[in-house]
């Protein structure tokens, strides 16, 4: 379809035929070709200043949805979808912090830390949820459904739970980390593990969910990308939008890479900015084809059978790849692979100066460590680390930190031993 102008103040354009649709959609991908589908905007049409301020007052308000990290900047996420579909915890309004410790020991003397496991369900993925699930009530839903190696199913179990939506998860068996899949049963969500891999499962949700009338929430759905954007504009207000240099991520399915960059470029095209930082997508040695990509300037796209031990970006033929490298290539990115041992490293300083992420998290640190030591990055520069997920979301024991204390006797003779 095609609209009349004026046009409505957001639509859905397919990527690949350039298809329209509205933003009440049922379809995930374009009915006409099946290709990746993006969400655009009319301008917000207040200037760049005004539209800071307005941001500025919802810090404070207390209203409903305007306290929500994603919906306070609605103007840029979803203007046209109505109030009374909008399904939020709320999200968002996650710290950006600065450690000494950490700053020093990677480096870098202004590194700050957006910790994102500080969402509801305790990881990001939060942020494009709420936007997803109210979209999809909205286009009349009748059942939610991701693949996930985690951290997406239990965001999706407690949006749908707020909706009232029946879930559904498929992920690899064996593969996620216990206490992701106890977040995603105890919030009511039917989980239904597949022997293989992340990549199998979202091809087989993707194959058999349109079939079956079940609303897919992926990051391939256009409108999860929307509420990811909200932690660029969330990290630019709170650094009073004065951008940094540098913005470091994990990176898997490349969801999150896509809206980041697409949320710097909307800002500076709305005004907000003047300057982009450069993207740094961090990905793990056995799970890296977006490097791989970025090596051979994105010539070929790469699949991979995926082996880590950060089981969150344990992804080998990620979804978003385009849209990725879009991000990549217009904000003058870097795409970099680091091994378990860095990454592992990484989450060690990370939780010793007092933060503390998941596994796959720590990637973003450690990628920073290695341009810093490349000399990509430098010592002044200005760099923000996202922390992907919460320390209690995967804590499998650190085998170099296990102090392994066998118990003690219940005396005060034995405590002094053992403080001693
Ligand atoms: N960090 C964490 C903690 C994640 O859970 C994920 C993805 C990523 C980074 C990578 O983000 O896919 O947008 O590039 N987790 C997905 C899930 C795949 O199912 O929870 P991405």
């Amino acid at each position: 379809m095609s609209f009349e102008t004026p046009r409505p103040p957001s639509w859905v354009v397919c990527q690949a035929c350039g298809d329209e649709d509205t933003i009440l959609t049922p379809h995930v991908r374009c009915r006409s070709c099946g290709g990746l589908q993006e969400v655009r905007h009319r301008a917000p049409g207040l200037p760049g200043p005004l539209l800071r301020g307005l941001f500025n007052t919802r810090c404070c308000h207390r209203g409903d949805s305007e306290v929500s990290g994603v919906w306070r900047f609605k103007e840029l996420i979803l203007p046209g979808l109505s109030e009374e579909n909008i399904v939020r915890y709320p999200e968002g309004n996650t710290p950006l912090v600065f450690r000494e410790r950490l700053a020093e020991r990677v480096g870098v003397e202004d590194l700050r830390c957006k910790v994102e496991g500080m969402n509801p369900t305790g990881s990001f993925k939060d942020r494009g949820m709420t936007v997803a699930v109210s979209q999809a009530r909205a286009s009349g839903a009748r059942a939610v459904a991701c693949a996930s190696t985690g951290n997406t199913s239990a965001s999706m179990a407690t949006y749908a739970a707020l909706a009232g939506l029946p879930a559904f998860v498929l992920v690899p068996a064996g593969q996620v980390a216990p206490a992701k899949l106890a977040q995603t049963e105890a919030t009511g969500a039917h989980i239904i593990p597949v022997e293989g891999d992340f990549d199998a499962c979202l091809r087989l949700l993707e194959e058999v969910a349109p079939t079956v009338g079940v609303h897919l929430v992926n990051s391939i759905n256009p409108f999860r990308i929307e509420g990811q954007k909200a932690v660029m504009f969330e990290i630019l207000q709170q650094m009073e939008w004065d951008p940094p240099e540098w913005v470091a991520l994990p990176a898997g399915n490349l969801g999150n890479t896509a809206a980041v960059g697409k949320a710097l470029l909307e800002a500076r095209a709305w005004g907000l900015l003047d300057r982009l930082p450069r993207l740094l997508a961090v990905q793990a040695e056995g799970a890296a084809p977006f490097a791989a990509g970025f090596a051979d300037q994105f010539a070929t796209r790469h699949r991979v059978t995926a082996t880590t031990r950060a089981t969150a970006i344990r992804i080998g033929d990620p979804a978003s790849w385009d849209r990725a490298a879009t991000a990549i290539r217009e904000t003058h990115g870097e795409v970099i692979a680091v091994p378990d041992e860095a990454i592992f490293e990484a989450k060690r300083e990370i939780d010793r100066a007092g933060i503390g992420c998941e596994p796959a998290s720590a990637a973003s640190v450690a990628g920073v460590r290695v341009l810093r030591a490349r000399g990509t990055i430098a010592a002044a520069d200005r760099v923000v680390a996202i922390l992907t997920g919460h320390l209690l979301k995967d804590p499998t024991p650190d085998p170099a930190r296990m102090t392994s204390l066998p118990p003690i006797p219940a005396t005060a003779e034995a405590l002094r031993s053992a403080l001693a």
